[in-house]
């Protein structure tokens, strides 16, 4: 008699093989995922890590003069409060971007050539990257505040509250170096 299904042995085979061959293809797709991500332009954290670091310390120091004026401004007899708004509304903007210039590869540690990376950023942002996406987003909502703050202490208080935001920041990422001896 004509047997059509295959036999038990063979269908365990075939079984095998076809779950060999659906692992070869989940690997031969992932690896080629991984490759094409290489390539694809526009990812600037692998082929413009150094770059992309950069960019965040530039966001950073334009940050500082915004701030800067601010503050010293508010210390004077008479704080233009319209043009220390105006800034405040830059330095929320920066701080909105901000947090979108930390791609993997831009981690503290030694790069694939052996020079360290030069950043002052600490692992904590990766390890936990949705609570610094939130500190960012948070300090960048106290800047828009200070925006519309309705009377020049109003604006004075929000100033402060955003100093806070930088520090509170700063103290768990960024490694900041002791002050060189003069
Ligand atoms: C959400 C976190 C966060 C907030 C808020 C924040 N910073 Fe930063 N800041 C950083 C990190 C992280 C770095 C290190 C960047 C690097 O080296 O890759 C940095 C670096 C800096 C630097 C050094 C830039 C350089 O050239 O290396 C300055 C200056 C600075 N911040 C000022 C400020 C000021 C002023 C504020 C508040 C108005 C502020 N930051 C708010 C996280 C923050």
């Amino acid at each position: 008699m004509l047997r059509i299904s295959p036999s038990p042995k063979r269908r365990v085979a075939g079984g095998l093989a076809v779950v060999a061959l659906t692992t070869l293809a989940v690997m031969v797709a992932a690896s080629t995922k991984l490759r094409s991500e290489d390539r694809v332009p526009g990812l600037t954290g692998i082929d413009r890590s150094d770059d992309v670091i950069a960019a965040r310390q530039l966001v950073m120091d334009g940050i500082e003069s915004e701030m800067m004026v601010i503050e010293l401004a508010l210390e004077g007899n008479a704080p233009q409060i319209d043009d220390l708004k105006a800034r405040a509304d830059r330095i929320s903007t920066l701080l909105t971007a901000f947090p979108h210039l930390f791609p993997p590869q831009t981690k503290p540690g030694v790069a694939a050539d052996g020079s360290p990376i030069n950043t002052t950023a600490t692992l904590a942002i990766w390890q936990d990257f949705d609570a610094f996406y939130g500190i960012a987003k948070g300090a960048a909502t106290t800047a828009y505040d200070a925006t519309q703050a309705g009377t020049a202490d109003k604006f004075r208080e929000q100033a402060k509250k955003l100093r806070g935001a930088c520090d509170g920041c700063h103290a768990v990422y960024m490694k900041v170096e002791p002050p060189s001896p003069p």
